[in-house]
């Protein structure tokens, strides 16, 4: 299983460090992929654990201030990065062009991609979901090979169950794997919206899931051992 985890804008340098340790006694058979804050990327020394980031300059290179390149990414030692998370569309407005350029260049730098997708619960209530999931995908991989392609993690986050305790139904859950599936058949496709200890009973009887992306839940080392626990028994 892949358990990315997402600490978006949290953790000072000194509540990093007793978190990374705390974090490091975690017992799993998971892939654990730690996406800090670029500030705390550089505080992360184990190979226990993968380090991802949780963004990418669309740019090489160069004169873009405030940017961070996928080469300097790749310096510093980060595997894997999200890009396309609902709170970046939403809030810093990234289009599906700025998407599939991020993922051009974190593919050029061997870093994988962490592509998230999802609707609104506007969406869902109109019967949207497909058609949207559709859009975000198919203009994420524009200009990509097969090969390149398959190199991609697709992260399904239903942008109403983030952050707020709601999860779909498990019916919910597998009509959209199957649907990215079938679009996307050599991709690993992970879970991400309130995924937790208390639900991991009921979502890890979906086979079809092949790791999750965790948010709150990856601030909580003891919570999230439990989670582990209870998948992997
Ligand atoms: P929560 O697990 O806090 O719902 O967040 C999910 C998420 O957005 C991970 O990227």
């Amino acid at each position: 299983m892949i358990i990315a985890l997402n600490n978006k804008s949290n953790l000072n340098r000194k509540e990093f460090k007793e978190y990374y340790k705390e974090l490091l006694k975690i017992k799993t058979k998971s892939k654990l992929i730690l996406c800090p804050t670029f500030l705390n990327i550089g505080l992360a020394y184990s190979d226990k654990v993968l380090l991802g980031s949780q963004n990418v300059s669309r740019d090489k290179d160069g004169a873009f201030t405030g940017e961070i390149s996928a080469e300097q990414l790749k310096n510093s030692g980060v595997k894997y990065s999200i890009v396309g998370h609902s709170e970046r569309r939403e809030y810093q407005r990234e289009s599906f062009e700025d998407i599939n350029k991020k993922i051009k260049r974190l593919l050029d730098n061997n870093i994988v991609p962490i592509l998230c997708i999802g609707e609104t619960l506007e969406e869902r209530k109109e019967d949207q979901v497909k058609e949207v999931l559709n859009a975000e995908l198919l203009s994420a991989i524009k200009g990509l090979d097969a090969k390149e392609k398959s190199k991609i993690i697709v992260a399904y986050e239903p942008i109403w169950s983030i952050g707020t305790g709601k999860i779909p139904t498990l019916e919910e859950i597998e009509e959209v794997f199957n649907f990215i599936k079938k679009k996307f058949p050599k991709n690993k496709v992970l879970y991400g919206g309130s995924a937790n200890e208390k639900n991991i009973d009921e979502l890890k009887t979906l086979k079809i899931i092949d790791g999750y992306l965790l948010g709150g839940l990856s601030l909580k080392p003891k919570e999230l051992q439990e989670f582990l626990n209870k998948l992997e028994k």
